[in-house]
């Protein structure tokens, strides 16, 4: 039997899209079968496996993507999230294979599990692409999805708290508009994914929020103090109202964590 970190790492240097959500979503199959040892035997790569294509660009070389107004501008935004979806199943396989060996088993059932739903997120925006006339790896993307995860790789809570409580809370304060935007246009098929994916972010959200509350109380460290901590130390960005309150809310994820860093 090989160890869910093998899994991992594999899932991790695997490039090809295709191969890599078939690969994602047999490793969370056997994960949750018991197939695989709950050990953590290799170390993870230091970046995942890249495709050949997209062809990567620094984000100001990024053509301009417009409002969603015209097909092709709906191409692109489709196109842009399905790189993220696609970033996202490395990231969320990397918290289970780094973070794992230090945590609760229950630790790598939830990120194998958020792992499998980026998969599904991915192939169904590019399934989408496709009837489009476009496929993922035609446009070009934006490079540095990883950078967080570079800088985070120390300290999970670090991790917790930039990516799944930051970069992912992002996606619940715009989707919202975009899935309106899409419907505006008559565009209802893209529309309907976007807010599946959406529900699915919340819990994700939450799965963060929750792991790093549990991480703080262990440390006895106040959650949401600290939150704002790791923020300033690794989070070059601003958080950028307006802000879906209601749906952080329900993630876990109250005012009282980004309130005072956003008004700042
Ligand atoms: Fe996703
Ligand atoms: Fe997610």
């Amino acid at each position: 039997m090989t160890s869910i970190a093998r899994a991992i790492r594999d899932v991790l240097l695997t490039a090809e899209p295709a191969a890599k959500v078939r690969a994602a979503r047999s490793v969370a199959r056997a994960w949750r079968r018991g197939d695989l040892l709950h050990v953590f035997d290799v170390p993870m790569p230091e970046s995942p496996a890249r495709p050949t294509r997209p062809e990567l660009l620094p984000p100001n070389r990024m053509p301009k993507r417009g409002r969603g107004g015209s097909e092709r501008g709906r191409i692109a935004l489709l196109h842009a999230l399905a790189h993220i979806e696609f970033a996202a199943i490395d990231l969320a396989f990397d918290m289970a294979g780094r973070f794992g060996d230090r945590s609760a088993r229950s630790f790598v059932d939830d990120w194998i599990g958020v792992g499998a739903d980026e998969a599904m997120h991915f192939a169904i925006l590019d399934r989408r692409l496709r009837t489009l006339g476009c496929a993922y790896g035609d446009l070009p993307a934006h490079a540095g999805l990883w950078e967080a995860a570079a800088k985070t790789a120390h300290d999970p809570l670090a991790r917790l708290a930039v990516v799944p409580m930051v970069l992912e809370a992002r996606g619940l304060d715009v989707t919202p508009t975009t899935v309106a935007r899409f419907d505006a246009a008559g565009d209802h098929a893209s529309a309907r994914i976007l807010l599946r994916i959406y529900t699915d972010e919340i819990r994700h959200v939450s799965v963060g929020t929750t792991w790093f509350k549990h991480g703080c109380a262990e440390a006895a460290l106040d959650p949401a103090e600290h939150w704002r901590a790791l923020i300033s130390a690794h989070f070059r960005g601003l958080l950028k109202p307006p802000f879906n309150d209601s749906a952080r809310a329900s993630a876990g994820l109250t005012r009282e964590y980004y309130g005072a860093l956003a008004e700042a």
